[in-house]
């Protein structure tokens, strides 16, 4: 709980910053890339779906974005200072939560989606175990990850990317210092994220079928299953 407080604190601090930095650590592609992952794990029209870490609302607003209707999504997040963003933006159902205690009924979606927080959870099997307990029979998981880069020299860029050169320019931009923390926060999370192994373990591990990664340029992870 000390870790989750802390987790929370820097979302709730660095929230109104948090759309500019996702942008910033793509390079501006990170609503194309949502939407697309989106649409290739399966998500269509008329789908029941749960975005869990929900936080600014990117993910939802990439499904709203492909025709899901808001009525029929369901947002959870840790933190109040993202939900208040995200409620800015989606007329979508919002809940305080954490994915390991969802607080959602079993059997109730079709989709559940969870964009760049799996390093922020420490228990896999519980997080997947809800997973599984809200979806339906036959329903679909995505989960977009950062992943640590396999090679030496992508690994060297990234570190001075995110570690350094992000930090002096959002601070340059935002004048924020939480917004720094939490790059800084971010790095440290993905040089030491588990490894893809071990999240496609856990998936099977609570009972996910059909569980395939796919890999975009040296760095994103696509985990899809099916209950
Ligand atoms: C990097 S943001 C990702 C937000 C959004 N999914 C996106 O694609 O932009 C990580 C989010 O995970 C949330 N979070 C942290 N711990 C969590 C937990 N245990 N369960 C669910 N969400 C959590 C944070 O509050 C934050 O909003």
């Amino acid at each position: 709980m000390a870790r989750q407080n802390f987790v929370n604190e820097l979302f709730d601090e660095a929230a109104s910053d948090y759309d500019w930095v996702s942008g910033m650590m793509s390079l501006g592609s990170d609503q194309f890339y949502r939407r697309d992952a989106l649409r290739r794990a399966g998500l269509q029209r008329g789908m029941q779906l749960l975005d869990v870490a929900s936080g600014t609302g990117l993910m939802i607003k990439a499904a709203i974005e492909l025709g899901v209707e808001p009525a029929q999504v369901t947002g959870v997040d840790p933190s109040r200072g993202m939900l208040a963003q995200n409620r800015e933006r989606n007329p979508v159902k919002l809940l305080e939560g954490r994915g390991e205690a969802l607080p959602c009924a079993d059997s109730t979606f079709d989709f559940v989606c969870m964009g760049y927080a799996l390093r922020h959870v420490e228990d896999l099997r519980k997080l997947f175990g809800e997973f599984h307990r809200v979806l339906r029979p036959g329903g679909r998981v995505l989960i977009l990850e950062i992943t640590r880069p396999t090679s030496p020299v992508a690994l060297h860029m990234m570190r001075f990317y995110m570690k350094k050169l992000l930090p002096g320019i959002s601070w340059w931009r935002r004048r924020n210092r939480s917004t720094a923390k939490l790059m800084q926060y971010y790095w440290a999370t993905i040089a030491e994220c588990v490894p893809p192994s071990v999240i496609i373990s856990a998936l099977e591990a609570s009972g996910f079928k059909n569980v395939q990664r796919t890999t975009t340029g040296a760095v994103l992870s696509e985990y899809v299953a099916q209950r």
